[in-house]
Formats: structure tokens, sequence, C-alpha cells
């Protein structure tokens, strides 16, 4: 898009029929506030100014919409969706170029759909709308349409029964030259079901006057508005569906794709293979060829080429994998870096921690990094061998190629290459076992 492009995005509704105390434009989708995908996708087309508009008093929406580097327009009363964009004239009363209305509540919009709305217009056509073919289109306004010519959208409280009986769905988004739009939202009432003010009545407006109104359609999965929390999971689905296709066309295997949840910021490189029943959460990354296996949760965490997670394993914010790691199940990392080819294959928990090269962290093992107070970190070099069910009691340092025994408590520092030891002596006594059965077994019958 050309340096003409202005969006203004309707995010001041008051969304009750989420019948939640958090604004409906910061529910997640895919992890990201639903405000938070509108805004990226008005940046990826190259916006030169974004106006939000908001209720008054909602400070977090504002505080989002500026971390985006947008500019923030406060609609005093919620009078309706064409009443909420005249809250953005005064920011834009020098702007001569195209506009782009935008709804809070529907996210799913794809950049390619919203340059075909934002490009008709201006080209065969003033003003643009965009719809979609609804399964059930029971709420949304209805187009009235001659072609791809709107004459005018119809809200479903408005229609009559011949009228909802058209399954062409107005979307929301509108395109066209900002003045022009300004201008007409100004003619508009509010003579309807609601008593609002509707955007929507912008087109017959339009037409009155002369205008070209023209409907570029898209499909049904990326215009979903959401108004209550079963809409959120509706979203919430598509959402998915389409993130595991696109990371399946970019080369990522899924054995099960619709058990696995994706966040809108996870990165998978090709090659990379993802079991059933996976769960990722913000901020992680898998290198190519790394292979994550069933039942794992992965959040804020860094997975290297190769390496190899689970089953049920389970990485938290900070676990950084290096190349051809592996961890096995039952293991938990957090804020620890494994380096390359370092393994903790089953039953462990290394938190605050490095892992060296080729290390081996035996089963049972915990690196014990919080005092009650405190939280301390444990250093183990290369090459390090940790027995099974080890007890290493951090602020803690091991040497490169040292060996700590199986069902050692470590509480200092070892050595490199030093075998450490920390387990009482084994006393075997002998005939004991067969001793103490006798013992057993006639002081029971005195019991008797
Ligand atoms: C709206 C459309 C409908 C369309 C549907 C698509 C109108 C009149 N109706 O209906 O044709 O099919 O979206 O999902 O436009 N908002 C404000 N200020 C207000 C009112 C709303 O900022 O005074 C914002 C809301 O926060 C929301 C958006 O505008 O993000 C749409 O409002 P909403 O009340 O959800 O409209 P719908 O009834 O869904
Ligand atoms: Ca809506």
């Amino acid at each position: 898009m050309s340096e003409s492009l202005a969006v203004v995005v309707l995010a001041a509704g008051q969304g009750t029929r989420m019948k939640s105390a958090l604004p409906k434009v910061l529910h997640r989708i895919g992890g990201r506030p639903m405000l938070g995908h509108i805004l990226a996708a008005a940046k990826a087309l190259k916006a030169s100014r974004i106006v939000v508009v908001t209720a008054p008093g909602a400070d977090q929406v504002a505080a989002l919409a500026r971390e985006w580097g947008a500019e923030v327009a406060v609609q005093e009363k919620q009078l309706g969706t064409g009443h909420a964009v005249l809250a953005a004239e005064p920011l834009l009363s020098g702007f001569g170029g195209k506009l782009l209305v935008l709804f809070g509540d529907a996210a799913l919009t794809t950049v390619e759909t919203l340059n075909r709305l934002a490009s008709k217009a201006g080209a065969g056509a003033d003003l643009s709308a965009l719809g979609f073919r609804a399964a059930d289109p029971a709420g949304y306004g209805r187009m009235v349409a001659e072609g791809d010519t709107l004459i005018r959208i119809v809200e479903h409280k408005d229609a009559t029964p011949e009228e909802r009986r058209i399954d062409l769905c107005n979307a929301g988004p509108v395109a066209g030259p900002a003045r022009k739009i300004f201008e007409l939202l100004h003619r508009i009432g509010n003579k309807n079901a609601q008593g609002e003010f509707y955007l929507t009545d912008l087109f017959a407006i339009a037409r009155t006057a002369g205008l070209k109104t023209a409907i570029v359609e898209g499909s049904e999965a990326e215009m979903l508005g959401v108004n209550s929390r079963a809409q959120l999971a509706e979203a919430e689905t598509a959402f998915q569906a389409r993130r595991r296709k696109e990371l399946m066309d970019a080369g990522v295997s899924f054995a099960a794709p619709d058990t696995v949840f994706l966040q809108a910021d996870t990165i998978i490189e090709p090659d990379a293979i993802i079991g059933p029943y996976v769960v990722f959460g913000p901020g992680v990354t898998i290198r190519r060829g790394a292979e994550i296996r069933a039942f794992c949760h992965i959040e804020g965490a860094q997975v290297g080429e190769g390496a190899i997670v689970g089953p049920f394993a389970r990485l938290r914010p900070g676990a950084v994998l290096e190349e051809a790691v592996h961890v096995g199940n039952f293991v938990e990392i957090k804020n620890a870096r494994m380096e390359k080819g370092a393994k903790a294959n089953h039953l462990a928990y290394v938190g605050d921690a490095r892992v060296g090269a080729a290390s081996n962290i035996g089963a049972g093992t915990i690196t014990c990094n919080y005092d009650g107070a405190e939280k301390h970190f444990t250093d183990i070099g290369a090459g390090v061998f940790i027995g099974s069910n080890s007890t290493l009691v951090a602020p803690l340092k091991i040497g490169d190629g040292a060996n700590v025994a199986a069902g050692s408590t470590i509480t200092e520092n070892v050595d490199a290459d030093a075998l450490a030891l920390g387990r009482a002596r084994q006393v075997a006594k002998p005939e004991g076992a067969a001793k103490l059965r006798a013992r057993l077994k006639s002081s029971k019958k005195k019991d008797v």
C-alpha cells in the first residue's frame, strides 16, 4: 500500500455478550489479543496512520494501541459503528488519502484480503465493503447486491424475513476516500432497531450521492466476528487450523495436526516433526529437524537443530536446547541451557542451570535451585556424568569431565574430572534378612 492509507480500528464497543471484565478486543486468539492481530495486519498493509477508537477509560486498550505505534481516539458514548468512525475524524482532519475501517472483534482477516478490499476502492469503485457467505448468517448484517455492486446493508435486527434469507454477510471492513467517508457519515441517522448510528448505512447514502459501491468477497473462516465466548472459541479453532496449514506448507510435519496447539508467535522450521498432542505456549522456536514427541508442553523455549524432546516433556521459559540435545519423558527444564548433545532422558528437573556439551543427567536428578527465598545457579561442565537420583544443591559448579555417583546429595563444588560421592556408605549384614524375618514371625504368633 502507498503512504496514503490510514487504518481506523473500532474497539470501543462494550462487548457485553462476552460477559467479561476484560475489554473484548483484549481477549486472545493464538495467545495474542485480537487487537494485536489487527494492528499487525495494519502494519503489514504499510498504513501511514493507524487510529484505534476506544471507550473512555479503556487504558489497557489504549496502551496496546500505542505499543504498536497507533494513535488513540476516544468515542465518548458508544452510539454505533458509524459514530465510532467519526471519533477518529479530528485526528485525521488533514488526511486526504484512503481510509480502511477495521473492526476490533474480527481478528482473522488476512492481509491479502484486506489488500484486495483497499485496492478495490479507487479502482472500479469509490467505496468497497468486505462480504462472505455465512453457513449461519444469523446476527450479521446482510448485503443487498446486484452483481458485485453493493446496494445497501441491512442489519439482522432490521431485516425483513426475506432479507434474512440472504447469506451474503457483511464482515465489517470498509475502504474508500477518507474525506468522502467522513462527509457521508455525518448524514447517517439512528432510526433503526438498535437506535445506533450504523457504519453500514454509509453505502445506501453513498449511492444516492452517485458513488460506486462494490463488494469484495472472502472466506468465512477469516471473517468470524467475535461477540461471545463461543465465537471466540470458534475463531481460535479457525486460527489454529490456519497456522498448522501454513507450517505444513512451509515443510513442518505434524502426525496429528488437529491435536497440536500453536501460538501466533510460534516459530517452527522446516523438517521439524511434531507428534500428537503437543501444546506450544508463547515464545517458542523449534529449529530445523528437531523432533517433538507426543504430549509435550513447551513455552518460552528454544529447541535446537536435530534435538529430540519428549514424549511427556515440559520446557518452561528460558529453556534453551542446543543442537542434538535429548530431553526425555517426565523431564522439566526451566531457565537452563543444555549445550550441544547433552542429555536428560528421564524424570529430572533442570532449573537455573547450564549443562555442558555431551553431559548426561541421570534419571531422578534434581537441581535444587530454590532455598525458600532465592534462586541459585547450577553450572555443569562438558562431558559430565550425573548419576541417577542425584540432588544438586545450588549454587553449585561441577567441572568438565566430573562424575557424580548415583544417589548423591551434592552441596559443594566438584572439580573437573573428580568423582564425587555424597551418600551414606552401604552396610550389608550376612543372614540379617533371614534373622529379621524369623524374629518378626515369632512376635506375630504371640500377638494372636
Ligand atoms: C457489525 C456490523 C454488521 C456485521 C458485523 C460483522 C454494524 C452496524 N454492523 O455488527 O453488519 O455483519 O459487525 O461482525 O456495523 N464499536 C465501537 N463503538 C460503537 C459500537 C461498536 O467502537 O459504538 C466497535 C466494537 O468494539 C466492535 C465493532 O465496532 O469491534 C463492531 O461492533 P459490534 O457491536 O460487535 O457490531 P455487530 O453487531 O457485530
Ligand atoms: Ca461484532
